[in-house]
């Protein structure tokens, strides 16, 4: 068998070249520009001020020690903000990640909302003058979090667009006749994006045209909603962003941020460049909500599952009800015909949560996989073979089949590879010196999502090709997997495609979130090279020939656009063209396509000072056609890092009386480091779906799913204490 587990893994069977990324070297010394590095002329520099308090009024600022300081060139605050328009929330059908204008009113609806500009000649004038600023608050009394007092409860079904609760037989009566059963309750904390790259905006006026550089995972998006906020024309407004120093969904959909600061600069006739601090980042992005689920299942006495009810709650804030939702992956995980399911939303003082790295799934599969692991220890059958008991190769909720799924291969190839029989399965029995050693597992899934794109292909007689499309690499490798698409298509080498991508000028690509950008800009990219070839007949020459083709056709190169939606997408590259997420997730999926895993972990945990550290991961994975296994094996290697992160270290931790984040800064925001991290095995298994776009699955957020459940059912089998409570740290086990 090939060794796919290597850094420049040996493609197998349906997987592309192990390219590497186009951009690394680019990357690696420091010759890119992301956003915030791009040169404009004689630019002003904002600084945020932003609220103490989590709710109340502003009565009023003083502004005077602010003002008198040389170099200050403007100060905005509600009573004198630029005008603009609302472009509603996102999940409704607007552009933000959030309908609060935070600059429009003196209400106070979050702690850290933007409730000042402060424009100045240098950054360092703004930022001494915005905390020389003193404000008048009347604050209230803040509901922090899902326990708090003064929460609001409203079911997802009756508020969220589009949501409806998934059920499916009878689950009171199977649940009343089951004969083993679990019932527990999990926690997930808030979490916080940290991308190295911070959220920036830098804005130009020329007249009426505005330039936005800002890092983003959908600049037609953020080209849209600018220009709804600004009330231009969008083809006047052009977002640049080629480079993403890390996005996992923050940058996803538009802040209130970048509309503010085009007001700014058009106000004052002159560029601002705005870079917010780390801890700004804590509110002026989004965030994972904190949530809490009930679980319970229900088998009979051979280990067959017969009943699954899943609640969950989520918090968001006052203004929008954003919803997670991931009870569409729990309840179509495994074979049980006795669904209920139902999706709470809880209104707190809290800024609007967002997209973070696979979004509905690592809170809800954590639930689900600690509760399957529980289940399968109380009927006594070993948790892999429990998973294997309950396969389905079709949704137990609406009937429909997967178009592939090989849940149990994954198991079978990493339970090996990981040496899964050695486990003793007493827990507490194995040791290491004064270390108690636990092997856990869990699986991971990801739906196979996909959205409208389009895309621009040129090539010119050397056997030189272009691609252009506005979609975004932000860190995966997706500009490489582009180029890759290209010079597959042409059987041209990698090194003579350019790609270009990350631009508003480009032909519109889908948001890269969702894992679906190889699936749907590939398929637009993949469609303008058929339309390429097509020119010549269908039959693309090579070498001297395809220089003699076009002297016969006497033209200079052959370019063609292409669009490409998924079927029976609403409004598709229409709605695409106006900066909306049309089909992906937000419409009804026509087929039923997911990736699946499994992830084995190794913990060890100090007898007595419960130290807790994790020395192997091993993960495989079935994601369809792996277009390229270098970059694909860094994906998964990085979800699965992140969920070691998410299982021992993340937390937002919040101040309950203030409703303020307390840890807003990566020195006290804990995330792994090297030392954290040891062994992590990546295996792709094959795997052949010619029913999905492009015959893949997208990877991007599958390795982050479930490695936090495996790790609390590695740290069980260590301890014999179930965590049912994310973070997993030192207190928790010595309580
Ligand atoms: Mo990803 S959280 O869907 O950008």
């Amino acid at each position: 068998m090939a060794d796919y587990t290597a850094p420049v893994p040996v493609p197998g069977k349906n997987m592309g070249k192990a390219d590497a990324r186009i951009e690394g070297r680019e990357k690696v010394t420091g010759a890119t520009q992301y956003a915030s590095d791009f040169p404009v002329s004689n630019p002003a520099f904002a600084y945020l001020v932003t609220s103490a308090i989590a709710n109340g009024k502003i009565r009023g600022f003083d502004l005077k020690a602010a003002k008198a300081m040389p170099g200050v060139v403007e100060i905005f605050t509600h009573e004198n903000a630029p005008k603009r328009e609302d472009a509603g929330f996102f999940a409704e059908g607007g552009y933000v990640t959030t309908g609060f204008d935070p600059l429009g009113s003196a209400e106070v609806k979050f702690a850290g909302q933007i409730i000042g500009v402060v424009v100045a000649e240098t950054y360092e004038v703004a930022r001494d003058a915005a905390h020389r600023i003193v404000v008048d608050y009347a604050p209230g009394d803040p509901s922090a979090s899902l326990e708090s007092r003064g929460t609001e409860t409203v079911d997802a079904a009756k508020v969220a667009k589009g949501w409806k609760d998934k059920t499916a037989g009878d689950f009171d009566k199977a649940w009343d006749s089951a004969e083993v059963k679990i019932e527990a309750g999990y926690t997930t904390p808030t979490q916080h994006h940290n991308p190295i790259e911070l959220f920036t905006t830098t804005a130009v006026w020329h007249g009426d045209e505005l330039t936005i550089y800002e890092p983003s995972q959908f600049v037609w998006g953020l080209k849209n909603g600018v220009a709804k906020q600004l009330d231009v024309d969008p083809a006047k407004v052009t977002v640049i962003a080629p480079f993403v120093g890390g996005a996992f969904g923050s940058k996803g959909m538009m802040t209130p941020r970048t509309g503010i600061i085009a007001a700014v600069a058009r106000a004052i006739h002159r560029p601002v460049k705005f870079v917010a601090t780390r801890t700004q980042g804590f509110t002026v992005s989004t965030y994972r909500a904190e949530t809490r689920h009930a679980i319970k299942l229900g088998a009979d006495k051979s280990g067959k599952l017969t009943a699954l009810s899943h609640d969950g709650w989520e918090l968001t804030s006052r203004t929008d009800d954003y919803k997670v939702g991931g009870t569409e992956a729990t309840t179509q995980m495994y074979a049980i015909p006795n669904v209920t399911s139902k999706v709470h939303i809880v209104r707190a003082d809290r800024s609007t949560p967002g997209f973070m790295r696979s979004p509905p799934e690592v809170p809800y599969m954590f639930a689900l996989e600690c509760a399957i692991d529980e289940m399968a220890e109380k009927c006594g059958i070993d948790p892999v073979e429990f998973r294997q008991i309950n396969d389905t190769m079709k949704s137990p909720v609406s009937g429909d089949r997967f178009t592939s799924r090989h849940l149990v291969e994954c198991f079978d190839a990493a339970s090996e590879a990981f040496g899964w029989s050695k486990r003793n399965p007493k827990v507490g029995s194995m040791r290491n010196g004064d270390w108690l050693v636990g092997y856990g597992c869990a699986s991971t899934c990801y739906p196979a999502n996909t959205m409208p794109a389009t895309a621009r292909v040129r090539l010119s007689p050397d056997g030189h090709a272009r691609v252009q499309i506005a979609a975004h690499d932000v860190g995966t490798g997706a500009t490489t997997i582009m180029g890759q698409v290209v010079a597959e298509a042409f059987d041209i080498p990698l090194s003579q495609v350019n790609v270009e991508m990350g631009d508003s000028r480009l032909p519109p690509g889908p948001v890269a979130g969702g894992s679906m950008t190889t699936a749907s800009a590939g398929s637009a990219v993949k469609a303008a090279c058929d339309k390429v070839i097509a020119k010549f007949g269908n039959r693309l020459p090579t070498g001297d020939a395809l220089a003699a083709a076009f002297k016969k056709m006497n033209t200079g190169v052959v370019e063609e656009y292409a669009e490409w939606a998924p079927p029976k997408t609403s409004g598709g590259v229409a709605k695409l063209y106006e900066g909306h997420m049309a089909g992906g997730s937000d419409s009804p999926t026509p087929i039923l396509a997911y990736a699946y895993g499994a992830e084995f972990v190794e913990v060890h945990i100090h007898s007595r000072t419960k130290e807790i550290r994790v020395p192997r991961i091993t993960g495989a994975f079935a994601g369809g056609r792996i277009m390229n296994p270098r970059t694909a094996r860094s994906q998964l290697m990085g979800g699965l890092i992140w969920g070691v992160s998410s299982a021992l270290h993340e937390a937002t931790e919040i101040d309950e009386k203030r409703a303020r984040y307390v840890n807003d800064n990566i020195a006290e925001y804990l995330i792994p480091v090297n030392a954290d991290i040891r062994s992590v095995e990546v295996i792709l298994v094959p795997e052949v779906d010619d029913q999905v776009p492009m015959g893949a699955k997208g990877l991007g957020e599958l390795g982050n799913v479930g490695t936090n459940a495996a790790v609390a059912n590695a740290v069980y089998h260590a301890t014999g204490q179930r965590i049912r409570e994310l973070p997993i740290t030192i207190d928790k086990l010595i309580a």
